[in-house]
């Protein structure tokens, strides 16, 4: 299949730049320049070398390695990739001394050159850097400018070689998809044949020949978009020898649990639901500290499911829905875990099973697609993020029946009200945030009146955040009748509770959950 290679150099937009090519119909993938492929490798059609917090002039600035592809395949350098194209090249990269961060306008464009075919002089682009290119290598010519920046782009035709200095990923720069289309299919001449359908067809075909005729495949089901497409395609690709395993920690949302079983009965899918609950709230009894709540919710889920699992018999397999993004992030270029995911590591090594993750080249929309096409229905595909230890994470206090229903009661009336509000746009508020939730802080008791009694009960507060993924929030801004409205729902029928708020705050500085 053709590819684009993605060279990272640490950007912020490396991602930015695989959903770009990808957008064009293009497979790509994201690797450390260290990880290039030694020989050549037909399916690669060309080379992408992304920006980077680095400065070509650091002593310890990163090797492109370019003798490796350029001649070969055309190459795109972005920001940091062009100017380590020019400095490579016998060119000269310098400090400026300010940093050209921003818009700016293209004041001249050669349109004739095949980057920028299409795209009109005086468009919008965004720069982000601190060096730039003073002197071209030999064989280069400058292609676009911008009142500041000279030489904003530039092609050495002979080998092929392309470089920007600014971002055409952000959606900043007006005719960024144009520029990397250009350089997608027009220079490297990708055929546009990367979708989900076709995506579909080789993952069951893979799946089938990973997997073999007789093996038995577990996995884990919680209701996630990912594990839930992820267990549709291997259950098209061998049917009933996968089993999906429910473990019902007694954490889910209201009624959550019985209408996601329902949805994978219908999609086909075998699933075993498993009731723990009666276990997970006993080892919770009395346990208020949020690690140690994770801990015991991580331990007992892993016995529980490895006994399940064990006792399917002859399973040799563990499917995963664990996603591009999961794999990029858990490690950056100078190799060190920022973030560790999880669904990276963990379950199988206890297990000793063999690990099939057919969803572990797609970003998240592209998941959401495939699932489309597979037929998940759009209720599950459209579900706001939640955390593995559930409701656990949301009661601030001890874990037990009572919490529990208090919280999940809440929830359903916030969920419920999200869903059935809309915005000018038509748009439900429930599909305008990221993620919504309540939280009980059940420590936590204040006077209210009701009727003519006084009531001594717990405040519920309300989160509701927007973001892209989760590592940076802002408080949503709900319309204040909607909170009105919720808030007087809220106390009228949930038992135990008096007083409701709402989280004004972003992330960082606070977490969207509370523990
Ligand atoms: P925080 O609270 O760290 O949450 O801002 C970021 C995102 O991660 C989810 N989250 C978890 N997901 N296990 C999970 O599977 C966990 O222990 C966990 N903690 C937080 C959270 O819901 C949000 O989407």
């Amino acid at each position: 299949m053709q590819r684009i290679i993605i060279l990272d150099f640490g950007s912020q937009t490396t991602q930015l730049i695989a959903r770009r090519v990808r957008e064009t119909g293009t497979f790509c993938e994201i690797m450390l320049p260290s990880e290039y492929p030694v020989g050549d490798d037909e399916d690669v059609i060309g080379v992408i070398l992304s920006g980077s917090p680095y400065s070509v002039t650091d002593d310890e600035a990163l090797q492109a390695g370019l003798g490796r592809y350029m001649g070969r395949v055309p190459v795109l350098g972005i920001c940091y990739g062009a100017q380590r194209i020019a400095a490579d090249g016998g060119g000269t990269v310098i400090r400026t001394g300010a940093h050209e961060y921003g818009r700016a306008r293209l004041t001249a464009a050669d349109t004739a050159d095949p980057l920028l075919k299409g795209m009109t002089v005086d468009t919008q682009v965004w720069m982000s850097h601190g060096d730039t290119i003073r002197d071209l290598p030999h064989g280069a010519h400058v292609i676009a400018s911008t009142t500041d920046v000279a030489i904003a782009a530039f092609a050495i035709p002979r080998q092929r070689v392309w470089g920007v200095q600014f971002h055409p990923e952000v959606s900043h720069t007006e005719q960024g998809q144009t520029l990397l289309t250009n350089f997608v299919c027009g220079i490297c001449g990708s055929q546009g044949l990367w979708s989900a359908g076709n995506f579909i067809s080789a993952a069951i075909s893979d799946i089938k020949q990973m997997v073999g005729t007789d093996d038995r495949v577990v996995i884990g089901l919680s209701g996630g978009v990912d594990s839930s497409v992820c267990a549709l395609l291997v259950s098209r690709a061998i049917g009933d020898r996968l089993t999906g395993i429910f473990v019902d920690h007694g954490l889910m949302r209201k009624n959550e649990a019985d209408e996601v079983i329902e949805i994978y009965r219908q999609l086909g899918i075998n699933v075993k639901r498993v009731d723990a609950s009666e276990r997970f709230l006993g080892d919770l009894a009395g346990v208020r500290e949020p690690e140690q709540k994770r801990r015991i919710i991580g331990r007992d889920f892993v016995e529980v499911f490895s006994r399940e699992a064990t006792a399917i018999g002859g399973a040799r397999w563990l499917a995963q829905g664990t996603i591009y993004p999961d794999r990029i992030e858990s490690r950056t270029v100078t190799g060190t875990v920022i973030k560790s995911h999880h669904n990276v590591g963990g379950l199988p090594e206890k297990m000793g099973l063999r690990l099939c993750e057919p969803l572990r080249w797609l970003f998240k929309d592209e998941v959401r697609a495939v699932g489309r096409e597979l037929g998940i229905p759009e209720k599950l595909l459209g579900r706001h993020p939640f955390p593995g230890p559930g409701l656990a994470v949301r009661i601030v206090g001890e874990v037990n029946r009572e919490t529990v229903r208090i919280v999940q009661e809440a929830d359903d009336i916030f969920i419920r009200a999200l869903r059935e509000w809309h915005c000018s746009d038509g748009r439900s508020l429930y599909d305008t945030v990221w993620q919504a939730g309540a939280v009980l802080l059940a420590d936590v008791r204040t006077v209210g009146v009701m009727g003519d009694e006084r009531t001594y009960d717990s405040p519920i507060v309300l989160r509701a955040v927007t973001s892209t993924d989760a590592m940076t929030a802002d408080w949503a801004h709900l319309p204040q009748d909607f909170l009105a409205a919720v808030s007087s729902s809220i106390v009228d029928k949930v038992k135990g509770v008096n007083r409701v708020c709402y989280d004004i705050s972003s992330k960082p500085p606070s977490t969207i959950e509370w523990e």
